[in-house]
C-alpha cells in the first residue's frame, strides 16, 4: 500500500528489525560486515558504500519525494558536490543568482577551476530563463527555490518542460520547501537536492545533506559518486534525520502558521522597509504556489530602515537565537551579508538586493506570541 506523506515519515524506519521488533530503527554503528564465505554477502559490505540505517533514511527520502532512489550525505554541500560530478569540464550550468552563498562558493571557487562554468540568471524570470538556456554548452539548470536569502520563487514545472526538451539536467535545491510543500521531481526536474540539516532533521543538532532522482541511470551515477567520493552521512546522524522527518509535517505546518503571523506584524511595523515571506499576498511568484498547491515555509527576510540598527537587534534579541542555519524548531535570526554570502562579492550582493539591512528569520514552533514581543523589543 501506498502511504500518504504523513504516514509514511511517521513509520520510517518500523518493521525493520524482526528479531526484535525494535520501534525505533537501530543504529547499526558498523565500519564493516561479515560474510559466510566467498562471494557471500548480507547484502552489506562496508558502510561507506551502504549501511542498514543510512538505508533506511535513503529510503525514505526517495518515497517522500517519490524518486527512484535516495541518498544521504556528510552536508547539503557534500550532496550538491556529489551532483555537480555528474558534469564535466567545458559544460555550463544555468545557476539561480542569489542561491546560498556556500553553493556559490562551490560554483565558483571549487568547480569554476575545474573548467565547469555557472551561468547566473535570476530563475524568478522565466524569460531570463529561457534566454539562458539558447546559450551555447548548457548541460544543467540548478535551481534553488524559493532562494535563500531574497525568497524569490521559480516555475519549476515550465522551466524543467523547457530543459527536458533540450535533454538538459533540472535539480532542484528543496531545502526550504522540503517534499511537505514542493515535489520537485512530480512538478519535471530530474534531481531534488537538500540540506537535511534544515528542516529534514529540524531540530539544529546534525549537518546533513541529501540527493533524491527521478531515475534508475540517475541513481547508478549519484550512487557511484557517494561511494568514490565517499562523503556519507554516518549511522548515528542518519538515525537523528531520520528520527526528525517522523515529525516534519506537523513542524512545518506550526512553522508556516507562526511565519504567517510574523510576517503580517513586520510588513506593518514602522522601521521595517520590506518583508519577503511567500505567504504574503503580494510576494512575487504566489500565483506559482497557489497553482501548483505549494505551502510557504517558515523563512522570512526584511530590511529594516537602517544599517545601524542591525547590532542592536542582533545582540537584543532573547528568544529567536543570533545563529546561521535554519529550519529548526529554534525560531534564529541570521544577518546574510555577514555570515551566509560573505562569499558573494559585495557589489553582487548589492545589485541582488543582499544589502547591509536585510535580516534573515528562520520562524520555529515557539509561541508566536514570544516571538513578536521579542522583535517589537528589539525594533
Ligand atoms: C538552500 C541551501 N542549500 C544548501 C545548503 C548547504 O547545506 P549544509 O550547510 O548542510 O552543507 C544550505 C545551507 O545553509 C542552504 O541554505
Amino acid at each position: 500500500m501506498k502511504s500518504n506523506l504523513s504516514t509514511l515519515l511517521a513509520q520510517a524506519g518500523n518493521r525493520k528489525d524482526p528479531k526484535t521488533g525494535a520501534i525505533s530503527v537501530p543504529i547499526y554503528q558498523t565500519a564493516s560486515f561479515g560474510h559466510t564465505g566467498l562471494g557471500q554477502s548480507t547484502g552489506f559490505d562496508y558502510s561507506r558504500t551502504s549501511n542498514p540505517t543510512r538505508l533506511v533514511l535513503e529510503e525514505t527520502l526517495a518515497a517522500a519525494d517519490g524518486g527512484v532512489k535516495g541518498f544521504a550525505f556528510a552536508s547539503g554541500l557534500a550532496a550538491i558536490d556529489a551532483v555537480l560530478h555528474l558534469f564535466h569540464s567545458g559544460d555550463r550550468l544555468i545557476v539561480t543568482e542569489d542561491l546560498y552563498g556556500g553553493t556559490f562558493r562551490l560554483f565558483e571557487q571549487v568547480f569554476r577551476p575545474l573548467g565547469l562554468d555557472a551561468l547566473y540568471v535570476d530563475t524568478s524570470n522565466l524569460q531570463a530563463v529561457q534566454k539562458a538556456l539558447q546559450s551555447p554548452g548548457i548541460k544543467g539548470i540548478f535551481i534553488e527555490t524559493p532562494t535563500n536569502p531574497l525568497l524569490k520563487i521559480a516555475d519549476i514545472r515550465t522551466i524543467s518542460s523547457w530543459a527536458r526538451a533540450q535533454n538538459i539536467l533540472t535539480i532542484v535545491d528543496n531545502t526550504f520547501f522540503t517534499p511537505v510543500f514542493q515535489k520537485p521531481l512530480e512538478l519535471g526536474a530530474d534531481i531534488a537536492v537538500y540540506s537535511a540539516t534544515k528542516f529534514l532533521a529540524g531540530h539544529n543538532d546534525v549537518v546533513a545533506g541529501a540527493v533524491v532522482v527521478r531515475t534508475a541511470e540517475l541513481g547508478e551515477r549519484i550512487g557511484f559518486f557517494q561511494n568514490a567520493i565517499g562523503s556519507i552521512l554516518g549511522p548515528q546522524d542518519s538515525w537523528l534525520v531520520i528520527r526528525g522527518l517522523k515529525t516534519l509535517p506537523l513542524r512545518l505546518q506550526k512553522q508556516q502558521e507562526n511565519a504567517l503571523q510574523v510576517a503580517t506584524w513586520l510588513a506593518s511595523h514602522p522601521h521595517v522597509k520590506l518583508v519577503r515571506f511567500p505567504g504574503l499576498p503580494h510576494h512575487p511568484g504566489r500565483d506559482i504556489l497557489d497553482r501548483e498547491q505549494i505551502g510557504f515555509g517558515s523563512m522570512i527576510s526584511f530590511e529594516i530602515d537602517a544599517a545601524s540598527r542591525v547590532a542592536g537587534i542582533l545582540s537584543g534579541v532573547k528568544v529567536f537565537l543570533f545563529a546561521e542555519s535554519l529550519g529548526g524548531v529554534e525560531s534564529l535570526i541570521t544577518y546574510p551579508a555577514v555570515q551566509t554570502h560573505a562569499d558573494m562579492d559585495p557589489a553582487t550582493r548589492d545589485r541582488l538586493g543582499i544589502n547591509d539591512r536585510l535580516l534573515r528569520l528562520s520562524v520555529g514552533i515557539e509561541d508566536v506570541n514570544d516571538l513578536i514581543h521579542d522583535l517589537e523589543a528589539v525594533l
